[in-house]
């Protein structure tokens, strides 16, 4: 008998569609298109469901979370700046009561003060940080690895 496939709801935050091309040094030179490809590639390598969102917009983000509630079995999101203060965003991941994984591009702890401060790390998780796109794959393997016990 085979498993329902995890259904996986993979967000990115302000900004990030610039990835490739603002701070390279910083973020990679890797397009956000490409990143999204290895996430469809490592997800169907591990049974995954997913839907990728990139947006700009706070509300459009918390609304993308409001309407998976049902269809995902966990959130995986890198909310760019607005892992600082938004204190709305981490609302909206409590209220749908799903598994949440928080990436980030860069090791925001070696960097400036402020980055080091997430208001959406207290009800992740965990974080996976300064690995670039392969974080993505590296929560996604995380939560397989919560949610099914497999490894
Ligand atoms: C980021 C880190 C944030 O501090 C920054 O505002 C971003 C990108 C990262 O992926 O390293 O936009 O989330």
């Amino acid at each position: 008998m085979t498993a329902t496939p995890l259904k996986v709801l993979v967000l990115h935050g302000p900004n990030l569609n610039m990835t490739g091309f603002r701070e390279p040094d910083v973020y990679g030179k890797k397009p956000l298109e490409d990143i999204d490809a290895e996430i469809k590639t490592a997800a169907d390598r591990l049974g995954i469901e997913i839907r990728i969102l990139q947006s700009n917009s706070e509300g459009t983000l918390i609304d993308t979370i409001q309407e998976h509630r049902r269809w995902a079995d966990a959130i995986i999101i890198n909310p760019g700046g607005l892992t600082h203060y938004s204190i709305a965003l981490r609302d909206a991941l409590v209220s749908v009561r799903l598994p949440v994984v928080e990436v980030h591009l860069s090791n925001v702890h070696s960097r400036e003060e402020f980055r080091r401060h997430s208001v959406i790390a207290p009800i992740s998780l965990g974080q996976v940080v300064g690995f670039g796109g392969f974080g993505y794959v590296m929560a996604l393997e995380a939560v397989l690895n919560v949610e099914r016990e497999v490894v």
